[in-house]
C-alpha cells in the first residue's frame, strides 16, 4: 500500500504538507488552517482502513483532503470506496482539487455539509475516522456508532491532545459497552474503538 505510491498522490501530499507547516508558521487563523494529521498517523489509519471489515467508510472533516489521501491508498488496496464529510465550503473546494488531481474521484466522495446530519445516510459503517472541531466528537461518536457492522473500527484523532476538552467523549467511549477502546500514542494520540 505504501510502496510505489502513485507520483500525483505524492506531490499532493507533499504540497499540503508544505502548505500546513506554512500556515503553522505564519500564525494563520485555527479554521482556515489544514490542520493536517501526521504522516505517521496516515498509515496508522490507512492500515486500520485495509484491514476493516466489508461496508462503508467515511471520514469526517477532511480538510483539503490530506488525510483522505492516506486512506484512499488503503481503498485502492481493498476495492472500496471513502467517503468524507466536510462542513466548509471553501474547503471542500481544495479538497475536491485534490482528488481531482490525484485521479482518485471514483474512489472519494467528499460530500458537503456537517457530518452530524450527513451519517444518518449511511448503514453499514466498517471504519469512519473521526477528525473534526472537538465540539462535535461526541454527537458524531452518537451517530456512527449505532450504524457500525460488527468489527467495524472508529479511529478518532486528538485523544491525547485535546484530551481535556474531549473528555467526556472518551470516558463515553471507554464506557460504552458495544465498543472496545484503546488510546494509541501515535502523532496527537488515536482513539480506537471496534464495535462488539
Ligand atoms: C482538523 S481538520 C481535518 C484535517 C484532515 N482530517 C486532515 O488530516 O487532512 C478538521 C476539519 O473538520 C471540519 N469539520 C468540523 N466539524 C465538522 C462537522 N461537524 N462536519 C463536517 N466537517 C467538520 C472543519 O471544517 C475542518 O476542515
Amino acid at each position: 500500500m505504501f510502496h510505489n505510491i502513485p507520483k500525483a498522490i505524492l506531490d499532493r501530499m507533499q504540497y499540503l504538507e508544505q502548505v500546513d507547516a506554512q500556515d503553522r508558521r505564519d500564525g494563520t487563523p485555527h479554521l482556515r488552517r489544514l490542520r493536517q494529521i501526521p504522516r505517521e498517523t496516515g498509515k496508522f489509519i490507512a492500515i486500520l482502513a485495509a484491514g476493516a471489515p466489508e461496508g462503508a467508510s467515511l471520514e469526517i472533516g477532511a480538510s483539503a483532503g490530506y488525510s483522505t489521501l492516506w486512506l484512499a491508498l488503503a481503498c485502492r488496496d481493498t476495492a472500496r470506496k471513502i467517503v468524507t464529510f466536510e462542513v466548509s465550503e471553501e474547503k471542500v473546494r481544495l479538497a475536491r482539487e485534490t482528488f481531482r488531481l490525484t485521479g482518485l474521484e471514483n474512489i472519494v466522495e467528499c460530500v458537503q455539509g456537517d457530518a452530524r446530519e450527513c451519517i444518518k445516510n449511511y448503514e453499514q459503517i466498517s471504519f469512519c475516522f473521526l477528525d473534526a472541531e472537538k465540539e462535535n466528537y461526541l454527537d458524531c461518536y452518537e451517530a456512527v456508532v449505532p450504524r457500525m457492522v460488527r468489527g467495524g473500527l472508529l479511529v478518532a484523532d486528538n485523544a491525547m491532545s485535546h484530551g481535556e476538552s474531549l473528555q467526556s467523549f472518551i470516558e463515553r467511549a471507554r464506557l460504552d459497552e458495544r465498543v472496545d477502546v484503546l488510546i494509541v500514542p501515535i502523532g496527537s494520540g488515536q482513539l480506537v474503538g471496534r464495535k462488539v
